[in-house]
């Protein structure tokens, strides 16, 4: 009687083995691959850095195949704090546009995908094996004998370190840094939305959080309003009231932070010259489904907003970026 009973017992503890593993740095890389390897001609994955404990920071660029070069991009990033609910947020969002691309034929007939699912796995793999309910959101690069690890999205180059003092705390969760862009991760970000915005593709900046219920528009740093805030909080509206429909229950707000908190990549992306930059904070039980829906939402504005018939207008305060890398990615599909 107990051999079959510990067959099983042993076949479910693999089970559960397995399937925490496909949540690994390491299985999700390998199901990103292996989608690349059999859709070819719609997802395309470029290397664009490497972290400070060597992983590979992956690009996924996704289109619908017609062979059209030079389409108009929304760049999403997931997990700037290592949050894990959006990076499965970003891998469903990959396959669906992927897998159900015709479903899914007018969120891409004029637009490509430009998704980063991972932006931080060092400190996701870190957070996976802390046992406490404890949450790391910081890289794991050494500050000090004591201490490890940056906030990347206190790292960007938009009033870098203004706001409260623990951003200057090496050990506090909130840490900004020893400099702007003094972490790979935030430079990575970075050097991928000036190629967008170098060769006029890029539209929308879309980054996805877990912590709040909010989609978020520019300035985080001030309450000054940009020129297209009517535009941002249109879209904001539409975008909370689709999460409301979709779910009937989730009521999300729309805002502009404007708290005097800088650094953001959000920001960052606005000035920069992404006309639309939001962000996508999703929390409860449902929270992967509702960023899904968010950034579905997101997507269907940002074509309606831009056809290709509207120029996109830089914003006011765009100038080339002092401090960035003149890398050069191709960041068109190979066909
Ligand atoms: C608010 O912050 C943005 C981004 O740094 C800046 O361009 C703008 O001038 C600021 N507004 C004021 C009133 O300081």
């Amino acid at each position: 009687m107990w051999r079959p009973l510990s067959a099983i017992v042993f076949l479910m503890a693999i089970c559960l083995l397995t399937a925490y593993d496909d949540y690994s740095y390491v299985g999700l890389m390998q199901s990103l691959d292996e989608l690349a390897q059999h859709h070819r001609d719609r997802i395309t994955l470029r290397e664009v850095g490497i972290t400070y404990q060597d992983r590979s920071l992956i690009l996924a660029m996704i289109t619908n195949g017609d062979g059209r070069l030079g389409k108009r991009v929304i760049f999403v990033v997931a997990a700037l704090h290592g949050d894990w609910m959006s990076v499965r947020a970003a891998f469903k969002t990959i396959k669906d546009l992927v897998l159900d691309f015709q479903d899914n034929a007018d969120l891409l007939a004029d637009f490509d995908w430009h998704i980063m699912p991972l932006a931080n796995p060092d400190g996701y793999e870190y957070s996976r094996k802390l046992t406490s309910n404890f949450r790391w959101s910081k890289t794991r690069t050494r500050n000090n004998v004591d201490c490890i690890g940056t906030n990347l999205n206190r790292n960007f180059d938009v009033g870098w370190g203004v706001g409260f003092p623990e951003l200057h705390d090496p050990c506090d969760q909130n840490y900004a840094g020893s400099a702007p862009f003094s972490e790979v991760e935030a430079r990575t970000v970075r050097d991928i939305m000036q190629n967008l915005i170098k060769s006029e593709r890029g539209v929308m900046y879309l980054s996805l959080h877990t912590f709040l219920r909010s989609v978020i528009y520019p300035w985080v740093y001030n309450s000054t309003w940009v020129p297209n805030q009517g535009e941002n909080i249109e879209i904001a509206k539409f975008v909370t009231d689709q999460i409301f429909i979709r779910t009937g229950k989730v009521k999300a707000v729309g805002v502009q932070y404007g708290r005097k908190s800088g650094d953001t990549s959000i920001d960052y992306a606005f000035k920069m010259g992404f006309p639309l930059s939001f962000a996508c904070e999703m929390s409860g039980l449902d929270r992967v489904n509702n960023l899904v829906i968010c950034i579905r939402a997101f997507g269907k504005k940002a074509i309606e907003k831009y056809p290709p018939s509207r120029p996109i207008h830089q914003s006011e305060e765009h100038r080339p970026t002092k401090n960035s890398a003149s890398r050069n990615w191709d960041l068109a599909p190979v066909l």
